[in-house]
């Protein structure tokens, strides 16, 4: 539905409105064209309005060949000298910006985009924002935030970079030696009295930093190791279970707020993390959520009527929810699994996020979970967010060069 007009959407044979596949595909592409002048307040943005575009048009099965050049073009003057990338021309290094735009780079997936990023300024500007007490900040001089440690782990591993700390770090002269040192504990220290995750230590529990402090802790162990070492994985799983809302079977973000799906990524992707942390070793799948009531919501009240998708009924459609909610969707229609990797992957530094399998739903769950194979979104990489293979592509690409 859109405000109060009906949607005319066909039904698939469960009932529920089709994934209207060609006209998302339609808006993701229109977000990457020209904005009128009152869209300059998201001028800082601008490396994540092509992240979500890319990465939610490579969900919904588009090929982006036809944006490289202007995906180069467009993320060149953002970079700084002395590392990292900014929002926009001449902005300050920033840690989320430099993840949308990396992220963005590895989609591209051509030599001139991998080469473009200056990965020893990189390594030594992520050592000047990461801090004594093991956390990161968003930027030199910035606030230190669970998203912080997310992206920079992100992208060390992404990039292939040192795990050591650059000489100059300021968090070597604390005594700590590399990115890791100190992040578990301090990650731990932002679950809240509710069980939830605020973005730091005393702030409110939040489903978008639950996600980035699981997926932080598995850039750099097995789940089972580190998320049931680090949090209080029975509270977090009943904050987690409290964020699933009836009757609209999608997610709301923290305590007494509303339903919005953007947080069929934040929260929905936190349940491959969690369930992987309690199958330990074994990998045995349990399900822990509702998919079928997530399906239900993002197909019935996130489509906007002449395509792209929104937070809810009456909201408009944007680039940020479009790709989250198709992020959410892939979750909920796909199984990811992590699996044990062999005793030779085990001794590759920051190895874990790449040890996760992918694979559809049987029939049987389809039909659960009520949709049809033409509703289906391809698989999204439950660490990187990315679809699949991208960050392993990237990874492989660095990790052929001698140095940086
Ligand atoms: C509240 O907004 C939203 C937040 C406090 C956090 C937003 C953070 C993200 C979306 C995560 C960003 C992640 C990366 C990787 C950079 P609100 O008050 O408008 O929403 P609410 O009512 O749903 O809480
Ligand atoms: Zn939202």
């Amino acid at each position: 539905m859109d405000g109060d007009k009906k949607s005319t959407f066909e039904r698939n044979s469960h009932g529920i409105p089709k994934l209207q596949r060609e006209m998302h595909i339609d808006f993701l592409q229109f977000t990457l064209g020209h904005y009128p002048s009152h869209f300059a307040g998201i001028d800082a943005s601008r490396p994540w309005i092509l992240y979500w575009a890319l990465n939610g048009l490579l969900l919904l099965g588009q090929d982006v060949g036809e944006y490289r050049l202007r995906v180069i073009q467009t993320l060149t003057p953002f970079q700084n000298a002395t590392g990292g990338f900014g929002g926009g021309h001449g902005q300050t290094s920033h840690c989320a910006a430099s993840y949308a735009a990396v992220l963005s780079l590895a989609i591209i997936n051509e030599t001139d985009a991998h080469d473009m990023i200056d990965r020893k300024a990189m390594w030594q500007w992520l050592g000047s924002i990461k801090q004594p007490d093991g956390s990161f900040t968003m930027a030199v001089g910035g606030e230190k935030d669970v998203r912080g440690a997310y992206c920079s782990m992100v992208l060390i591993t992404v990039l292939n970079l040192p795990l050591s700390l650059p000489p100059d770090s300021p968090a070597r002269a604390a005594g700590l030696e590399t990115f890791t040192d100190g992040l578990g504990t301090w990650l731990s220290r932002c679950q809240t009295f509710e069980g939830g995750i605020g973005g730091a230590p005393g702030n409110e529990a939040h489903g978008a930093y639950a996600f980035c402090a699981l997926a932080c802790l598995c850039t750099f162990s097995e789940p089972y190791n580190s998320i049931s070492h680090y949090l209080d994985v029975p509270a977090l799983v009943s904050w987690l279970s409290a964020r699933q809302m009836q009757p609209e079977g999608g997610f709301a973000g923290r305590t007494n707020k509303l339903v919005d799906g953007c947080y069929s990524h934040w929260v929905g992707g936190c349940w491959p993390l969690i369930e992987a942390a309690l199958a330990g070793p074994s990998g045995l799948p349990t399900d822990l959520w509702s998919r079928e009531g997530l399906v239900r919501y993002l197909l019935s009240c996130c489509q906007n009527k002449r395509g792209g998708m929104r937070d809810k009924p009456s909201a408009r459609p944007d680039g940020y929810h479009s790709c989250y909610c198709l992020a959410g969707l892939s979750t909920a229609q796909n199984h990811s699994v992590y699996v044990d990797p062999t005793v030779s992957d085990q001794a590759t530094s920051l190895g874990p996020a790449f040890n996760w399998m992918a694979s559809h739903a049987t029939e049987a769950e389809m039909d659960a979970w009520g949709y049809d194979a033409t509703d289906r979104v391809d698989f999204v990489h439950p660490v990187f967010v990315l679809p699949w293979g991208v960050a392993e592509r990237t990874r492989a690409y660095f990790a052929q060069k001698a140095g940086f």
